[in-house]
């Protein structure tokens, strides 16, 4: 009796490979029958089994059951590779016709857009923007500008000293004395920056903004003052609000004065914010002091000028509305939203 090659448990390849459904279960029907241990991989074994007549023909006939199994499972593989690729891309797409995600701006802080508006006003006045170190020494803060030894604006509780005759400024006024020092009139300049005074607390913070003002020719008189304060005053809080010059001293300046505008917060009625009297002081000023000019080398006798000078935070609390000066030095992003 002549023993047959056993192909049985065969006939179904055709059918798992076309069912599989990945490439993974069509690596585990590849094991199954090409495997080490596979169905088909097994029926070598029974080649020996088979009377040597045999032999060749069911060789013949496993090699051409494996490349029968083989072209079955490459075109399966190939399409499965090809929807796996679809697939992908598929859940890879972009569509760039898709509006972004929207980007949130920042804003600018409240005291920089204030600065940049009075520097604007000012600047469309014909004056030049002049900037000078916040740290100085004792001569340009206050030797130059009639600030004598003993005077109270020394001392220690309102400057930060770093050394004997060296300081954190404490106001833009030494800027002054250094434009003239290195210009000759006539001087037109404005110089807006940080100050420093050793003081904290609703209405005061150890760093804060001041501009100051500087025209020095042969004929300006108080009255050019007032008229470039005033037109400064109405472009910033409004045609309507009214203006007064209160006489007042600075050591650097003769005569002073302090500028008054009608209160933005009560409308002149009076109210806490500007002590019941319905008017706000938000500036110093003055005719520059001869004194002044012999410490710069200008000739006092041919020389007039104004000067004048204001805090920056100040002017954004009134325009604002902002009751305590600390807010605009906290980064609470609520609160810097509003601008
Ligand atoms: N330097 C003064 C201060 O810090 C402000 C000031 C007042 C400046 C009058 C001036 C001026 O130029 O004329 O308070």
């Amino acid at each position: 009796m002549s023993i047959q090659l056993d192909t049985s448990g065969l006939d179904s390849f055709k059918t798992e490979i076309a069912e599989a459904s990945s490439l993974e279960e069509l690596y585990n029907v590849k094991v199954k029958y090409l495997g080490k241990k596979g169905l088909i991989s097994g029926l070598n074994k029974q080649l020996g089994k088979l009377p040597p007549e045999e032999r060749k023909d069911a060789g013949q006939r496993i090699g051409a059951l494996r490349a029968e199994f083989e072209e079955h499972h490459d075109a399966r593989e190939s399409t499965l590779k090809q929807e796996e690729k679809s697939r992908k891309l598929e859940s890879e797409f972009i569509d760039i016709t898709m509006p972004g995600v929207p980007f949130k701006g920042g804003g600018i802080h409240p005291v920089t857009r204030v600065y940049d508006e009075i520097v604007d006003i000012f600047t469309s006045m014909g004056f030049e923007v002049a900037l000078g170190p916040e740290v100085e020494s004792d001569f340009y803060n206050f030797e130059a500008l009639n600030i004598p030894k003993e005077h109270p604006a020394r001392d220690m509780q309102d400057t930060f000293y770093i050394g004997e005759e060296v300081l954190m400024r404490t106001h833009t006024s030494p800027v002054q004395v250094r434009t003239m020092l290195k210009e000759k009139p006539p001087v037109k300049i404005i110089a807006p920056g940080k100050v420093y005074r050793c003081d904290s607390d609703v209405t005061h913070t150890p760093m804060f903004h001041q501009v100051e003002g500087l025209l020095v020719d042969d004929k300006t008189t108080f009255g050019d003052l007032k008229g470039t304060l005033t037109v400064f005053i109405k472009r910033m809080f409004g045609d309507d609000v009214p203006v007064r010059f209160r006489p007042s001293f600075f050591p650097f300046t003769e005569p002073s004065a302090e500028v008054d505008m009608g209160c933005v917060i009560c409308g002149g009625k009076g109210c806490r914010v500007c002590s019941h009297t319905g008017w706000l002081e938000i500036l110093g000023s003055g005719m520059v002091d001869p004194e002044v000019y012999k410490h710069v080398g200008y000739d006092p006798e041919g020389c007039r000028g104004y000067a004048f000078g204001m805090g920056i935070e100040r002017i954004a609390m009134l325009k604002y509305g902002i009751d305590d000066l600390r807010l605009f030095f906290e980064n609470n992003l609520k609160f810097l939203k509003q601008f």
